[in-house]
């Protein structure tokens, strides 16, 4: 017999999915593999364009996720200080490239207007709760590299969707990550979605075979998150009524 939802009291989901949240400090607790392959299992129960399925994920645990996270420490601290720095820095930096972006220089754009107001909250208040002043650009970016540790994350997945089919491989991978996330959350894990980790596509490659056809989109750092107050952190949810147009009726 399937699960029939008309037997189920559907409150408890709704309570479920909004108790998620992002963590950004985890234990070192190794997570077992049979609970990896379980939340990737999950995962594939995601629905799919055509059931194209147009996305691959790598695994970094062990020595392969410390060998990617020194990488990017190492480029983070070139990058973040070269742009924090003088021009003569900046010239540094462009010249000898290493540390700037190989793949998605899409993130580094600024947000447009309509956007912008979101991510400004979501940092000032983020930023806010841990201390680190607005104007503090050491601190902050102290806090951004914590992204490359993964949060001290044993596990980072890297997700990469098929070239072909553009939006709708990210809207495919989007589902997939989400189911990923929600499954992780029911067995005790956090999780944190991660674009941070999507500019250096490179030092992925060189630890997986990855085809061409593939492109990163982003990462997930998995673990057992720890009682840092970070963890507590609560972004603003927007509501209904930012979500939804109106008829054009309304409009006037
Ligand atoms: C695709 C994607 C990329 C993200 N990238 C990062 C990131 O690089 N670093 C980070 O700390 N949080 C990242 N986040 C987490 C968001 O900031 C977070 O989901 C948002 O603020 C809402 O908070 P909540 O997940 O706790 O509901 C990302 C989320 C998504 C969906």
């Amino acid at each position: 017999m399937g699960f029939n939802p008309a037997e189920k009291d559907g409150a408890w989901v709704s309570e479920f999915i909004s108790s998620r949240r992002t963590t950004r400090d985890f234990l070192p607790t190794p997570v077992p593999p049979e609970l990896i392959e379980q939340i990737l299992q999950d995962s594939l129960t995601a629905p799919s364009w055509s059931n194209t399925r147009p996305f691959k994920v790598a695994v970094a645990i062990g020595e392969v996720r410390d060998r990617i996270s020194t990488e990017f420490l190492s480029r983070w601290d070139v990058l973040s200080a070269g742009l924090r720095g003088g021009l003569w820095s900046k010239i540094k930096l462009f010249v000898k490239r290493y540390g700037l972006p190989t793949s998605n220089r899409i993130i580094v754009k600024p947000y447009v207007a309509e956007l912008k107001p979101r991510a400004q909250r979501v940092g000032k208040e983020l930023y806010g709760s841990l201390g680190v002043a607005r104007g503090d650009r050491v601190g902050r970016d102290e806090q951004w590299g914590k992204n490359y540790e993964f949060f001290g994350a044993p596990v980072e997945i890297f997700v990469y969707i098929h070239k072909s089919l553009h939006i709708f491989a990210a809207c495919d991978a989007g589902l997939m990550m989400e189911n990923l996330m929600l499954s992780a959350h029911a067995h005790g894990l956090g999780t944190c979605a991660q674009g941070a980790v999507a500019f250096w596509d490179d030092v992925v490659r060189d630890e997986f075979e990855i085809s061409k056809d593939y492109r990163l989109l982003c990462g997930i750092a998995i673990g057992y998150p720890s009682q840092a107050a970070v963890n507590s952190f609560q972004a603003h949810r927007i509501g209904l009524d930012e979500l939804l147009v109106k008829t054009k009726k309304q409009k006037s």
